[in-house]
């Protein structure tokens, strides 16, 4: 049973999980903030002990056990217009990476555009939704799933799950990782906001494939090249002969 008292007394921002809620199933975190009338509030968090329908990336379910990690929301709506809203998808799993190290000491690493990993193996994911009134995106909803006391992961995956009670090798307080994890955000809205570079750069920083031969699944297409960087929106830049192409979809592998 997640502790709400023991998450607020670390929780240290001022609008980003303010407005709390907490549910013991719901069928997605992300379906739920990205169309509910009734939590509405920028900055909203919506923790799902269980998801029944949990989303992940490329229409992909996101499957969690009850009770054990992390699967939950974010509310954005005031002042997002302006601003890059893939950046924003990197600066979440910065935040996942950092929330890691600084509690657990673990050695993250991204793989684009927002897998967390550790030890090559995947420990969180990140899934940001948008709704737009004309033109305009009005909501952006960021949902994370972070593997945390689960230790088996039965089935067949993309990349072979992992989780920080296995890495870091003890039980973990989910309480105080969901409020790190929320502070460390707040911050990075600001950054988003004001030197959307630092978060490209300290995106870079994290990958360990730029300068890479890769290769990018997106459905039946396949692409093979160099990974030469990110850009300024945080596509990639894939070097295929001595062209360049942006790529704003897919899974990267190693060649
Ligand atoms: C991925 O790596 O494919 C993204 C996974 C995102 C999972 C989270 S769990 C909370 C939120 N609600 C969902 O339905 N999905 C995201």
């Amino acid at each position: 049973m997640f502790n709400i008292e023991e998450f607020d007394i670390k929780l240290d921002t001022e609008v980003i999980g303010r407005n709390f809620i907490y549910c013991d199933e719901v069928e997605s975190t992300n379906s739920v903030l990205l169309s509910s009338k009734e939590f509405n509030q920028h900055g909203t968090v919506l923790l799902g002990e269980y998801q029944t329908k949990g989303r992940g990336r490329k229409g992909r379910n996101w499957v969690s056990n009850a009770g054990q990690n992390l699967t939950f929301s974010i509310l954005l709506k005031n002042d997002i217009k302006d601003h890059k809203i893939n950046l924003v998808n990197l600066g979440s799993s910065l935040v996942v990476s950092q929330a890691l190290e600084n509690l657990f000491q673990l050695n993250v690493e991204l793989k684009w555009p927002n897998d967390v990993l550790v030890d090559k193996k995947k420990i969180a994911g990140i899934l940001l939704d948008s709704t737009s009134k004309g033109n305009r995106i009005n909501r952006i909803v960021l949902g994370i799933g972070i593997n945390v006391n689960q230790s088996n992961f039965p089935g067949k995956f993309e990349i072979q799950p992992t989780s920080i009670c296995k890495e870091f090798k003890g039980i973990v307080s989910r309480e105080r990782l969901l409020s790190e994890i929320l502070n460390l955000f707040e911050d990075m809205l600001g950054i988003w906001k004001k030197e959307p570079e630092k978060i490209l750069n300290d995106w870079r920083n994290r990958c360990r494939l730029i300068g890479e031969k890769i290769k990018i699944v997106d459905g039946d297409k396949l692409k093979s090249g160099v990974f030469q960087d990110i850009d300024d929106e945080g596509f990639l830049v894939l070097k295929v002969g001595d062209k360049l192409e942006k790529i704003h979809f897919g899974d990267v592998s190693l060649r």
